[in-house]
C-alpha cells in the first residue's frame, strides 16, 4: 500500500506527480470557468483548481461547500501567483477527479474567531480541526513516542496494571467503580500505579515504565485534571545520583526533540530552602525575586505580632521595572495578598538611604520601623534608591505561602518572567509528614516514601522532624514530576503505618497483600511519575490542561461533548445493588 500523503506534506519535488488526497474543503470560489479550493488536512492547506475542461468534475466540484470530506486525484503544479503565507504556496493541484465522501452542515462554531471555552469543549472535535490544537495533539504523540524510546533504549519494560483496583493512597478521592457481581462492593480507579509499580520491583521486573492513566476526584486548576496521565518509573538497585541523571537525560533529550533547546544543568534546592526563599516548594526560578526573611528585625520590638505570624518577609523590586505606578495600584496589592492571610502589606520606597512609606497616610504601617531598621532592611535587600520594598507577615498555606504568591504576582505584573528560558530544578529533602487541617500526621508525599537520616526512635517520637528521600521535579513553576525512594523493610512500613493512625487490623485489611509482599526479598527501589500532561502544556506553550487533552473535562469534571456524569437507568442500578442511592 502506498503511503498516505498529507496536503500540509507536497512540495515542489512532488510537481508532475498525479496524488490522491483526502481532506475538508477549507475555502471555495468558484470564478465560473475556474474552482478554488484550499483542502485541508491535519498537515495543511493546499489549492485545488478545476477547470471546465472536465465537465462533469466541474460541475459535481461547482456543489462543493465548506467542510464537505472529499477525495481528489490531481496533478502536482507549479503556481504562477504563489502564495507566500502557505507552506504549501508554491504549488498547486489540478483537479481530475472528484469523489465527495460526505457533505457537511455549516458548523455550530467558527474557528477563525475566539470562541468561549464552553462551546469549544461541546464541539470539541471541531475545535481539535484548528491547525494550533492539531499541532498540540501531534506533539503529544511524539512525545511520548520519544519517551518510550528511550526509556526501552534504557531497558525498561512497558507494563501495564490494573484500572479497575483497590483504593491506593496518594491524597485525593478515589473514583469509584461498583461491582455488579460483589454486590456492594466498589473497585477504585488508580490514583496511580504505585503499589502494582513496586510489587513489579519485588517481581523482579526491575525497570518498569507505563504511560498511565490516573484518576483523583480532586479540585481541578488550570494544570489539573480528574483523569490525566503520568509517565510513570520504577526501578530496584538505582541511587538517586543515577536515577536523577537518567531522567534529567531523558528530560534534555525531549527538549532536544522537540523545541530544540539545551536544557542546562538542573539546579538542586531543599524543601525549606524553597519555602525560606520563595515561599513555594515549586519556585518559577525564571522570576528573580526572593523573600527576605527580617523576623529577627522586628521580633522583639513587635511582641504582638508574635501570636498570628509565621515569618516578617520582604520582596524588593528593582526600580528599572517601575513605572507608572500609583497610590492606587499598590493599594490593590494590600487587598489582593489580604485574601491570602497577610493583613499588614507595608510597601515602602528607598531614598536617600532612607525608607518612605509609599502608600497615604491612611495607610497606616503595622510595622515600627525605626532609622537603623531602615538601614538594616535596605542591607538586607540589596536595595537602591528607588527601590520598592514589600515587607508583610507572611502565612503559610501548606506549600504556598501568601507572600510566595505575592512574589508570583510581582513577576508577571511587572514583566519579571524572562520568555523563553527554562529553569529545571529538583526540589529534595520534603519532610515525611505534614499535618492536615484537623492536625493529624499524613504523608507529605504517599506513605511509601522511605525516611532518610534516621534512627527508629526519632521516626517514632518525632516523625514530623524526619526527612524523607523524596523529590520533585519543577520546571519554570510546574511542579513537572514527583518521586521517592521507597521503603522496602516491612517493619518500616509497619511503623510509617502505625505513626499515621492506621491501626494494624485496618493495615491488614487495606495493606496486607502488600505488607506480606516486602517480606519475600524486595529489592531497594525508587521511582517517579512525569505529569505527562503537564509536559505537553510546557512543551506547547500553553498554561491550560484542557488546550493539551483530545477531549477534557471542565474546572467542575463534567464532559461538555457527551454530558457525562450522568444519571444512571434505574434498572442497571437496581442490578448494581445501588438503587437506594437514586430519586425514586
Ligand atoms: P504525584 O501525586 O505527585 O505522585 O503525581 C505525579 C505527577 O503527576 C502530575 N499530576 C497531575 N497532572 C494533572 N492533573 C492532576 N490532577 C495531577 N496530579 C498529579 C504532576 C505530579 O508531579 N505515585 C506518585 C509518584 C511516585 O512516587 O513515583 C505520584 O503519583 O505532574
Amino acid at each position: 500500500m502506498k503511503n498516505r500523503i498529507y496536503c500540509g506534506e507536497i512540495n515542489t519535488t512532488h510537481i508532475n506527480q498525479e496524488i490522491i488526497l483526502y481532506g475538508w474543503i477549507d475555502n471555495y470560489i468558484n470564478l465560473g470557468k475556474l474552482i478554488f479550493i484550499n483542502l485541508r488536512d491535519r498537515e495543511g492547506i493546499i489549492q485545488i483548481i478545476f477547470t471546465s475542461s472536465n465537465k462533469t468534475i466541474f460541475k459535481l466540484a461547482s456543489t462543493l461547500r465548506n467542510d464537505f470530506c472529499v477525495k481528489i486525484i490531481g496533478k502536482v503544479v507549479k503556481r504562477i501567483n504563489k502564495n507566500l503565507n502557505l507552506p504549501t504556496g508554491k504549488i498547486e493541484i489540478i483537479a481530475s477527479n472528484l469523489f465527495i465522501i460526505n457533505k457537511s452542515k455549516s458548523l455550530p462554531i467558527n474557528n477563525n474567531i475566539l470562541n468561549t471555552e464552553e462551546i469549544r469543549l461541546k464541539y470539541r472535535y471541531i475545535d481539535l480541526r484548528q491547525f494550533k490544537m492539531l499541532k498540540i495533539i501531534k506533539n503529544r504523540s511524539i512525545i511520548t513516542s520519544i519517551i518510550r524510546s528511550f526509556l526501552e533504549k534504557h531497558k525498561f519494560l512497558n507494563i501495564e496494571t490494573p484500572i479497575l483496583t483497590k483504593s491506593t493512597p496518594e491524597g485525593s478521592r478515589d473514583y469509584l467503580v461498583p461491582s455488579r457481581i460483589h454486590k456492594k462492593k466498589f473497585y477504585a480507579l488508580p490514583q496511580s500505579p504505585q503499589i502494582f509499580k513496586q510489587l513489579l520491583m519485588i517481581a523482579g521486573l526491575d525497570r518498569y515504565y507505563q504511560i498511565a492513566k490516573c484518576f483523583r476526584d480532586e479540585d481541578l486548576r488550570s494544570d489539573r485534571q480528574p483523569e490525566f496521565t503520568q509517565i510513570d518509573i520504577e526501578v530496584s538497585f538505582l541511587n538517586f545520583d543515577d536515577f536523577k541523571n537518567l531522567i534529567e537525560k531523558m528530560l534534555c533529550y525531549l527538549w532536544k526533540n522537540i523545541i530544540n533547546i539545551t536544557l542546562k544543568k538542573f539546579s538542586i534546592i531543599t524543601f525549606h530552602d524553597a519555602m525560606n526563599n520563595y515561599g513555594t516548594d515549586k519556585p518559577d526560578l525564571r522570576n528573580p525575586l526572593k523573600l527576605i526573611d527580617l523576623t529577627n528585625l522586628f521580633i522583639k520590638k513587635n511582641n504582638k505580632i508574635n501570636n498570628i505570624f509565621n515569618r516578617i518577609v520582604s520582596i524588593c523590586v528593582e526600580n528599572k521595572y517601575i513605572k507608572n505606578i500609583n497610590n492606587e495600584i499598590l493599594n490593590n496589592y494590600k487587598l489582593y495578598i489580604n485574601k491570602y492571610g497577610t493583613n499588614d502589606l507595608n510597601i515602602l520606597k528607598v531614598k536617600n538611604h532612607n525608607l518612605i512609606n509609599f502608600l497615604n497616610k491612611n495607610n497606616q504601617s503595622k510595622f515600627l520601623i525605626n532609622d537603623q531598621m531602615s538601614k538594616n532592611i535596605i542591607l538586607r535587600n540589596q536595595a537602591n534608591n528607588n527601590d520598592l520594598i514589600f515587607l508583610g507577615t507572611e502565612k503559610i498555606n501548606g506549600t504556598l505561602s501568601s507572600m510566595g504568591i505575592l512574589r508570583e504576582k510581582l513577576s508577571i505584573d511587572f514583566n519579571l518572567i524572562k520568555k523563553n528560558t527554562w529553569f529545571p530544578l529538583w526540589i529534595i529533602n520534603f519532610p515525611l509528614f505534614k499535618k492536615d487541617k484537623i492536625g493529624k500526621l499524613i504523608p507529605m508525599h504517599h506513605p511509601f516514601t522511605s525516611p532518610i537520616k534516621f534512627n527508629i526512635n526519632d521516626l517514632k517520637n518525632n516523625p514530623e522532624n524526619i526527612i524523607s528521600d523524596s523529590y520533585d521535579i519543577v520546571i519554570n513553576g510546574y511542579e513537572i514530576g514527583s518521586g521517592s525512594g521507597r521503603i522496602y523493610d516491612y517493619k518500616i512500613q509497619q511503623i510509617i503505618f502505625d505513626i499515621l493512625k492506621i491501626n494494624r487490623q485496618i493495615q491488614e485489611k487495606d495493606f496486607g497483600f502488600f505488607l506480606e509482599a516486602l517480606k519475600f526479598g524486595t529489592p531497594p527501589h525508587r521511582g517517579i511519575a512525569l505529569g505527562l500532561d503537564r509536559l505537553v502544556m510546557l512543551l506547547s506553550n500553553t498554561n491550560n490542561i484542557r488546550d493539551v487533552i483530545a477531549f477534557p473535562k471542565t474546572t467542575s469534571g463534567a464532559c461538555l461533548m457527551t454530558q457525562s456524569p450522568n444519571f444512571i437507568n434505574k434498572n442497571i442500578l437496581k442490578e448494581l445493588g445501588l438503587l437506594c442511592i437514586t430519586d425514586k
